[in-house]
């Protein structure tokens, strides 16, 4: 039985830049409410394996191919999570590779493909709450969500925490400086698609553990929950 209360289905939008826990965050607060979680960034992550999978360097890469390449990708509902499927099978480690983050920018720019993604993720909101996680849930796809979130923190720390998942391992200073630069140059890419609404909630995690900052979301989930 879902934990979030709900009168009808609900909303909760968590947005923010290139690794600020967004996907994590967002999947541990459904699993607490017991409800879905939907990760924007996955389909544009799977839309540009897809296409790195066919033919062509990314500079001669059109819309048209993108999506028609996208069309071998599937969302389905998994334990907590709407899980990726390319060709019909996981694919996390393509998903979260250099080949694919250096070219999902360029092709989150495309206006059919964000359709595309937009779609798939209002798809797995019908009928039922749902934990949303990316850029733009809460401007572009759900601007009626009942409670929008925005995480923050430090570029260094970003950079950090993606590391420490990445490494499974405490990462040096230096490491840390050239991941630092990477998030940098990231942010600068993304800056057009990522907004934060008006009435969302900042959050810098800069200085919360995982947990705070979870059980802050949860507590904000069950007071719009009914
Ligand atoms: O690596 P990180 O968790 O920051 O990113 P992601 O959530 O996996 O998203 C990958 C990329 O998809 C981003 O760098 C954006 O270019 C794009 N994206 C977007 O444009 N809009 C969204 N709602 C979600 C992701």
């Amino acid at each position: 039985m879902s934990e979030l209360r709900a009168k009808r289905p609900v909303v909760i939008a968590i947005d923010g830049p290139a690794a600020s826990g967004k996907s994590s965050t967002s999947k541990w607060v459904a699993e607490r409410l017991g409800v879905h979680h939907a990760d924007s960034g996955a389909l544009y992550r799977a839309a540009t394996a897809a296409r790195l999978r066919a033919e062509g360097a990314p500079d001669v890469w059109t819309e048209q191919s993108v999506l028609a390449a996208a069309a071998a990708v599937t969302f389905v509902p998994g334990k907590t999570s709407f899980e990726v499927r390319l060709d019909g099978t996981a694919a996390d480690e393509e998903l979260r590779g250099a080949g694919v983050t250096d070219q999902v920018s360029l092709v989150a720019k495309m206006p059919s493909v964000r359709a595309w993604v937009n779609e798939r993720i209002r798809e797995c909101a019908l009928g039922s709450s749902i934990v949303v996680d990316g850029r733009d849930m809460g401007t572009a796809v759900f601007p009626d969500a009942a409670l929008k979130i925005f995480l923050i923190a430090d570029p260094w720390e970003r950079a950090r925490r993606r590391l420490v998942q990445r490494l499974g391992r405490s990462p040096s200073e230096d490491e840390i400086a050239v991941e630092t630069d990477d998030i940098v140059k990231r942010d600068a890419k993304d800056a057009t698609q990522t907004q934060q609404a008006a009435d969302a909630i900042l959050i810098d995690t800069t200085y919360l553990t995982q947990a705070e900052q979870v059980d802050r979301i949860v507590a904000l989930a069950r007071a719009v929950g009914g």
